[in-house]
């Protein structure tokens, strides 16, 4: 009895995947191969899939910055199960922290692309995208840089060279880069103490920034890439007016992307699409690049039904927001499991942010961008 059982549930479950499975081979031959190692799960199920064609749906790559300091091995090179995942779930890459300067250009004549190499090529083995982070920043940048007390003309000619070095070693194989990232404070002023470069060399800087990437890989689509702009607000307004500037200056600039590092505490920021709206109205592409809904955990960590459901509607919100707008055409998630999130180890008391639990299971908001993609697929 009990085999007869087992048997009916695996004929059952055979009868259901392997047409799916099948179907999806003959749709996307490039990445056929890859999903027939993965018939128990079905190829419905998997985010990207559910999008509407050229819609990418992305997630970081674990590893760097803050994972160096927990009690877990590489996410990215260790974790098996998360890998498979990374591939299975997601059409688009952002490396977390290895293409940031501190990993990347740890001394001034020393480059470390192993891990960026290696996220690049699981990439293409996956038929994946990847959204290259980033060029011009004002924090994790190496001492050496910081501190080497270099004059203006040597300063400008370290970020030449690295932008050419980086941009260019990756050329034809990244789909956009966050050229330029939090440029602006809250109130719309240019992080000029701050940011070494704006410092140093003055504004013009950024626009020589997308030239200099735009050389070095005509392609590539290039960003600017802030948090905080999740509205009409005067920080977004300071990046209205900025690109404005550059395009009539004939900058290439091609997109602006809002981070939405988002928390329960302060509500849904209702002007999320109206926000990407005015810079698709300009002629750029916009996206969504590093979404995660963060709220306070109760005593225990464990989160409530309601507080699951009311992350799953922000979630599904902000992917609304961006797949209302035309040239929205990246979404992507700050890491989709708990276990490697940023947020517990920046927000004391806080986490919970990502799609799936520390055993990746899923959470409601998974599943609200699951249908919501499937939705918009069939219109
Ligand atoms: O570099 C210092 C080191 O000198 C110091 O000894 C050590 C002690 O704590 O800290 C090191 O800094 C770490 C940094 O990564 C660089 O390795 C921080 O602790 C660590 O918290 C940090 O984490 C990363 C963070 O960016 C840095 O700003 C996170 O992993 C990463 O998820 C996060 O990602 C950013 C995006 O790039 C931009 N948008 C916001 C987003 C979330 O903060």
């Amino acid at each position: 009895m009990r085999y007869l059982r087992f048997a009916t549930a695996a004929l059952a479950t055979a009868a259901l995947t392997l047409p799916l499975a099948a179907s999806s081979a003959t749709a996307d031959p490039s990445s056929g191969h890859r999903d027939a190692h993965h018939h128990s799960h079905g190829t419905s199920d998997q985010l990207r899939r559910a999008a509407p064609d050229g819609f990418y749906v992305g997630t970081a790559v674990a590893g760097g910055g803050h994972h160096l300091e927990q009690d877990y091995p590489d996410p990215f090179t260790s974790d098996k199960k998360y890998r498979k995942t990374m591939g299975q779930q997601f059409s688009s890459l952002s490396p977390e922290n290895q293409m940031k300067w501190e990993y990347i250009h740890p001394e001034q004549n020393r480059y470390d692309f192993a891990m960026a190499d290696a996220i690049v090529d699981f990439a293409d083995r996956n038929n994946q995208v990847v959204r290259g982070h980033t060029l011009l920043w004002h924090s994790q940048n190496p001492a050496w840089l910081e501190e080497g007390d270099f004059s203006a003309k040597e300063l400008r000619a370290i970020l030449r060279k690295h932008i050419t070095t980086v941009v260019g070693r990756y050329a034809g194989r990244i789909q956009q880069w966050d050229v330029a990232n939090e440029i602006f404070d809250g109130e719309g002023k240019l992080r000029t103490e701050e940011n070494i470069w704006i410092r140093e060399l003055g504004p013009g800087i950024i626009a020589d920034a997308f030239r200099w990437a735009h050389e070095a890989d005509p392609k590539a689509k290039l960003f600017f890439n802030d948090y905080g702009v999740e509205d009409v607000n005067a920080k977004s307004d300071a990046y209205y007016a900025l690109v404005k500037d550059l395009l009539k200056q004939r900058v290439p600039v091609d997109g602006f992307s809002s981070q939405a590092h988002l928390s329960t505490r302060y509500g849904f920021p209702g002007g999320l699409e109206e926000s990407l709206r005015r810079f698709d109205k300009l002629g750029l592409e916009t996206a969504i690049t590093e979404l995660d809904v963060r709220m306070d955990l109760p005593e225990g960590g464990e989160p409530t039904d309601a507080q699951l459901q009311q992350q799953a509607d922000y979630y599904q919100q902000a992917l609304s927001a961006c797949l209302a707008v035309k040239d929205c055409n990246s979404f992507t998630i700050w890491g989709f499991t708990d276990k490697y999130s940023w947020v517990p180890v920046f927000f004391e008391g806080e986490g919970s942010a990502t799609v799936m639990r520390d055993d990746l299971t899923r959470k409601p908001a998974f599943f609200a961008l699951q249908s919501t993609l499937k939705e918009a697929r069939k219109h």
